[in-house]
């Protein structure tokens, strides 16, 4: 198998190629060729949580996969959040496994592609006003992944601390679109397009009253049962659409929204695989409110980490190691 530390797979993909990747992924999912997405947290003690993602693609004619991720979510002697972890990927035909990875950097692509694949189809397409609610580790990719798919002009960054908030905003700044930071989220999201909420907040941050007409959010910070980010009454008023439809049951919006009643899982109007497939139908109207409940699957890391070993391997980086001998 082939080792990969965290500096051997920098700098190896870009954005596009792994949106690309993921949205291949996704029509493979839509089409019933892969394996079943799993993902679950293990909690430890003091706090810190393990999450497992494991799943893989099918593709017909060609290898299939399989991808285990495990990330780690502790805090830091000052408190800090610490993230950190592995991919292993096999070969989902015979059980052998190829690589083992350091999951940073492609969780961090993957996560950002997924909003990319879901905004070509759930965003207005001529969306130009961005709000991202959160100013961590994911919020530069989000406005990354916005700006490669819609004809994004200006973003607006809310976040409880304005220093962070402000590198968001200057991270935009380098890409040339004009940026603010947004102390008030609700007068924020009455004036975008589309919305990326990306916190690790347990209590809703919009209501049903600051979502506007036409708006498409993507809630990618619920991914562990009790997060949320969205009220369920502003679920339930819109088009929601899954990544996964168990996961997001058990630990997503939808979760939230299952919970406080006011959606079933059959108002769900369709997983993403569904909609990227042509088997459900995307935004037919500019007035419709869209949610993408995004809890991260497996179906993400496997596209990105076999495009990222490929790469690897073209450019010689990494160390074999055969675990068997
Ligand atoms: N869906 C996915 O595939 C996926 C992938 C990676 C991370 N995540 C999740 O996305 C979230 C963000 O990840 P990260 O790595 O950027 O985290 P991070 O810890 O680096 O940053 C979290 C940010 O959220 C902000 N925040 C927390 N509560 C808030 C609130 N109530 N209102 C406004 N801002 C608030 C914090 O101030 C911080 O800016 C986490 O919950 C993480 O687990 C999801």
């Amino acid at each position: 198998m082939l080792v990969l530390t965290r500096s051997a797979t920098m700098g190896l993909l870009e954005l596009e190629e792994v949106i690309e990747a993921v949205e291949a992924a996704f029509l493979l999912h839509g089409r019933g060729h892969a394996l079943e997405a799993r993902r679950f947290p293990v909690p430890a003690r003091d706090g810190g949580s393990f999450h497992v993602v494991a799943g893989g693609l099918a593709p017909p004619g060609a290898p299939a996969t399989f991808a285990l991720k495990c990330n780690a979510h502790f805090h830091s002697a000052d408190g800090s959040p610490r993230m950190q972890g592995a991919i292993m990927l096999a070969d989902a035909q015979t059980g052998e496994p190829v690589a083992l990875l350091d999951s940073r950097v492609v969780t961090g692509l993957r996560t950002a592609a997924v909003t990319a694949v879901a905004a070509r189809r759930l965003a207005r397409p001529d969306a130009s006003s961005a709000l991202i609610v959160g100013a961590g580790r994911q919020a530069p990719g989000q406005v990354d992944a916005l700006a490669a798919v819609l004809p994004l002009r200006h973003v607006a960054v809310h976040a409880r601390d304005r220093q962070r908030a402000e590198a968001v905003a200057d991270h935009a700044r380098r890409r040339g679109l004009s940026a603010t930071t947004a102390p008030d989220v609700r007068a924020a999201a009455a004036r975008s397009d589309v919305i990326v909420t990306v916190t690790t907040a347990r209590a809703p941050v919009l209501t049903d009253a600051d979502v506007p007409p036409g708006c498409f959010v993507a809630a990618i910070g619920a991914d562990a049962p009790g997060k949320q980010e969205l009220d369920p009454v502003l679920l339930a008023r819109c088009r929601v659409v899954v990544d996964v439809l168990a996961q997001c049951a058990a630990a997503g919006e939808l979760a939230g929204a299952l919970r406080a009643g006011t959606m079933g899982e059959a108002d769900v109007h369709a997983e993403l695989g569904a909609v990227v497939a042509g088997r459900r139908p995307g935004r037919l109207d500019s007035e419709e409110r869209f949610v993408l409940d995004s809890t991260g699957t497996a179906l993400q890391d496997a596209a990105a980490s076999v495009l990222l070993l490929e790469r690897a391997r073209q450019r010689g980086r990494g160390r074999e190691l055969d675990l068997a001998s």
